[in-house]
């Protein structure tokens, strides 16, 4: 596809001798489509030239303006104080658009990806224990984050971290034991193992003893012991049954379901290579890592001193594992900022394991904010948790019920209250920029006129209306792309043409937002012009053009919806 950025770097480094790579990164794309299309602002090159702006941008434009006029791809330039303005050719633009879009069954596919391996650790959500909606936008963000570097042609593996280790079975494993007998867990497993979870934790609290053993019990399993493995399996197989209905209703996929315990004979060779660099050192019976130096003021506890591993432990095994395993070029975790922490005494640790610089460079925290339910936040110990599994579905209830109300008639209407509902949710994980707290307010999110998942459903399936009511489909090459130089269809066409930079954009910052930001103004923009401009009109050349137009738009508002784990419906 023909780069204008790229034409206008060219083009001005070739008159100033400044790297064309150099001036690509200045470009700029003005809000207002008074300003040019795309800006050049000169003041980046002030100190460089030791001139004003408004002089540089005198003297390019005099030296680029004969150039330009060879130049079919750009209109003109324009002078707005230290700023070049460049207007492109605006028929170029649809040429080229509408063609991209003819050619691509997959709008936004590419190759820049290519040979890259990129490992996203989300989801991860902790055996015995509820899947909370902090996993749940986990696996949402990771998802999508997935789905972009798929389509710009990485080789991603997509990692289900399980939490199904650590010290809380040990205590798990004591409750059942004590208790198993009064509880079904076969029945509810999540539920039930969690009263268990709490009453064994209640009990730790009041009697030492007791603790004590639940570590024991931890230590036991890790070496192997007999009772508790099998107690350990149960408990996991019977959490993975129920976190697979999340997943189901979510299609979630993973490449690799290696868990925590994974981990568990991988974790010796992490202590012993910690050993040889003198680094590991005891401190009240535990084996630490200080990191005072590198600002960070708790130490990694790499053993217990009772002997048994810790988390951080696991992580560093896993780092190690995925290094060899998969040389990733990035390796992206996904967790709320909690634990920022962690992360940051992993990742120092992790280059002392021998590691090319490769790897510990490419080991990112994606973190993101809480969930706001209105009960406030929700916590584990005290068991009052809304389960994910009913959140989802009364979703789409509600889904349901709007659909009820505005159109009665609909057929498959549990179909498309599926779509919607779910598409409500993942829309609202991903909507504002990943650190910030989320609110979760279901008249908002399910809001059909609001910057929302239903929305972006909503004008799709205006966009497949149009289609059906025009009942023909005109060829790419028969448009006349003077027919969609107007305002509204610019803006369309601008934005569809920046849809593989939006979706590199999202790579540079694992930040999937910025893709939802983007889809919410393409339904805007699709919204005006359908305001604005006829469609079945008398003029057939416009009638095919717009016609054209609205496909185009339907089918980057689904692939982009797609992207982020949202279902597109036909009719709703
Ligand atoms: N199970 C952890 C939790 O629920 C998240 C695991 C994230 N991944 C990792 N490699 N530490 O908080």
């Amino acid at each position: 596809m023909i780069n204008f950025k790229e034409i206008i770097s060219k083009l001005i480094s070739k008159k100033i001798e400044i790297n064309e790579e150099e001036l690509y990164t200045y470009i700029e794309t003005p809000k207002d489509t008074k300003n040019g299309d795309y800006a050049f602002p000169c003041f980046c090159l002030a100190k460089e030239l030791k001139k004003a702006p408004p002089v540089i941008a005198n003297e390019i434009k005099e030296k680029i303006e004969q150039d330009i006029e060879q130049i079919e791809e750009i209109e003109k330039v324009e002078i707005s104080g230290g700023y070049l303005n460049f207007y492109i050719n605006k028929e170029t633009l649809v040429t080229e658009v509408l063609n991209e879009i003819a050619k691509n069954e997959e709008y936004g596919k590419s190759n820049i990806g290519k040979g890259k391996n990129i490992v996203i650790d989300y989801s991860a959500p902790n055996i015995a224990k509820p899947f909370h909606i902090g996993h749940l936008r986990s696996t949402v963000i990771g998802a999508a984050l997935y789905n972009i570097y798929k389509i710009l042609g990485y080789n991603v593996i997509g990692i289900n971290h399980l939490g199904d280790y650590g010290t809380q079975f040990g205590k798990l494993i004591e409750g059942y034991k004590l208790w198993g007998n009064e509880y079904d867990i076969e029945k509810d497993p999540i539920n039930e193992l969690t009263k268990i979870y709490v009453r064994i934790n209640n009990l730790c609290k009041e009697d030492e003893n007791v603790l004590n053993v639940c570590r024991d019990n931890f230590k036991k399993l890790e070496d192997g012991d007999k009772y508790c493995t099998e107690v350990w399996e149960k408990f996991r197989n019977l959490s993975l049954q129920e976190f697979k209905k999340v997943y189901d209703l979510l299609e979630s996929k993973f490449d690799s379901w290696n868990g925590e315990a994974f981990y568990s004979d991988k974790m010796p060779e992490v202590i012993e290579i910690l050993e040889k660099t003198g680094k590991l050192q005891e401190s009240q019976g535990a084996k630490i890592i200080d990191l005072e130096e590198q600002g960070i003021n708790t130490p990694c506890i790499i053993e217990k001193s009772n002997g048994s591993t810790t988390y951080a432990t696991r992580d560093l095994a896993a780092i190690l594992y995925r290094a060899r395993n998969y040389d990733f070029d990035k390796a992206l975790y996904v967790t709320s900022y909690e634990q920022l922490l962690h992360f940051k005494q992993i990742f120092e640790v992790a280059k002392l394991l021998g590691l090319d610089e490769k790897y510990t460079k490419g080991l990112e925290h994606v973190s993101f904010g809480m969930v706001l339910l209105p009960t406030g936040k929700m916590s584990t110990r005290e068991g009052n948790v809304i389960k994910l599994e009913d959140l989802l579905n009364e979703s789409i209830q509600r889904a349901k019920e709007i659909i009820e109300q505005k159109n009665p008639n609909l057929e498959d209407k549990e179909e498309v209250a599926k779509k919607v509902g779910i598409g409500a949710i993942i829309f609202n994980d991903l909507a504002n920029s990943r650190v910030k707290d989320e609110i979760f307010d279901w008249d908002t999110i399910l809001n059909f006129q609001g910057e929302t998942g239903p929305y972006i459903q909503y004008t799709y399936v205006r966009t497949k209306s149009v289609l059906e009511k025009a009942g023909y489909m005109p060829e790419e090459k028969d448009i006349n792309p003077e027919k969609l130089i107007d305002e509204y269809s610019l803006q369309i066409l601008k934005l569809i043409y920046n849809f593989k930079d939006v979706l590199v954009q999202v790579t540079e910052k694992n930040e999937p937002s910025i893709l939802s930001r983007y889809l919410i103004d393409l339904a805007k923009a699709y919204s005006s012009f359908y305001n604005e401009n006829k469609i079945i009109c008398e003029d057939k050349q416009m009638q095919d053009a717009r016609i054209y137009l609205t496909y185009a738009t339907g089918k980057v508002l689904r692939s982009g919806a797609n992207l982020l784990g949202i279902k597109m419906p036909n009719k709703m």
